[in-house]
């Protein structure tokens, strides 16, 4: 029996950066996500007596021991709460609409909990699942959920997880700039703990999260694109700030990236409703109405290739799904 299952991706517009518990994944702050369709994971994970360690396969390939700390992580928690010692062979496929670099952990750990959780014979709650993707990586508690989810940082394993915020049935899009689809220099893990520990600028920017996390989810009640991506744009830009306060200090962003947050300027001064958000890479994500992907898109076309453009659109939970 197969125990295929789909997650997808999320991108924070609240962001989280830093944790109060390196091992178990508790965050410093609350999160906030929107989870969308165009970019997704399909993971199957067999059990079988026969292995003598476990195995993964991602895109068909076998991947080396460095790619399985994480999956590792979250296999060894199934089994010990379905009281098995059996390793798993883990089939994983990333879906994203070019070679575009921007499968992201989220989903992949998202989809890991719910198919090893399934395998193992678990029958776990969404919340249980959250908790469960948390710790695997800390934005995939969020991709359990479809539209818009919470983290809410807790401060234990038991506490800490996401809960959904709204369906997200309403005029939200994204639209993602690929300036860039090499492997980052620093992951997030690494670049958050080096901000925790060593940026003066990080205390300011947990200072300043409450306001933001409140004012986000009054605009999402008030389904009003505008102060969404409002919020959603300085808190990036605030989470940015403190890298390069690090020691030694860093930044993710690149040439292209500032092109492409200037060009979100300049759609705006044109009356479009948009703003952009940014994680631990170079691409830039673009907020805005979905009903004007197609013509921002348009417009983006003057400086970018249309192969470096995508659209995305609020996106389901995780769930099981039936493949051959
Ligand atoms: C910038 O979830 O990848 O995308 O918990 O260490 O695996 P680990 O980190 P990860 O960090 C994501 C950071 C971010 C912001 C966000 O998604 O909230």
């Amino acid at each position: 029996m197969s125990n295929w299952v789909r997650a997808h991706t999320n991108i924070a517009l609240i962001k989280y950066w830093g944790k109060e518990n390196e091992n178990l994944i508790i965050p410093m702050n609350n999160s906030l996500s929107l989870t969308l369709d165009a970019f997704y994971t399909e993971t199957n994970v067999t059990f079988d007596d026969d292995l003598k360690s476990d195995q993964l396969y991602l895109n068909g390939h076998m991947q080396d021991f460095n790619a399985l700390i994480k999956v590792k992580t979250v296999l060894d928690l199934v089994r010990k709460k379905a009281g098995i010692k059996t390793k798993a062979r883990v089939d994983s496929y990333n879906y994203v609409p070019t070679a575009a670099g921007l499968a992201s952990s989220a989903s992949g750990l998202a989809a890991l909990a719910g198919s090893a959780s399934r395998a193992a014979g678990l029958d776990l709650s969404s919340k249980d699942l959250s908790k469960l993707a948390r710790r695997g990586s800390g934005s995939a508690s969020r991709s359990i959920y479809g539209g818009f989810a919470e983290w809410q940082k807790g401060h234990s394993h038991e506490t800490s997880f996401a809960v959904p915020v709204d369906a997200a049935d309403w005029d939200i899009g994204m639209l993602f700039i690929v300036v860039n689809d090499k492997k980052k220099d620093i992951s997030s893990r690494e670049g958050m703990s080096r901000t925790v520990n060593t940026s003066p600028f990080y205390q300011g920017w947990l200072d300043t999260l409450d306001a933001d996390l409140n004012t986000m989810k009054e605009a999402i009640k008030n389904q009003d694109v505008h102060k969404v991506g409002e919020i959603a744009e300085r808190n990036a830009l605030k989470m940015h700030a403190t890298t390069l306060g690090a020691k030694p200090p860093f930044t993710y962003w690149s040439p292209d990236s500032i092109k492409a947050m200037d060009a979100v300027k300049q759609l705006r001064e044109t009356g479009f409703s948009v703003h952009f958000t940014m994680d631990a890479g170079p691409n830039v994500k673009l907020i805005c109405r979905q009903s004007e992907l197609e013509d921002i898109k348009h417009h983006l076309l003057v400086d970018f290739k249309e192969s470096q453009l995508i659209s995305a659109k609020p996106g389901p939970g995780l769930h099981a799904i039936s493949k051959p």
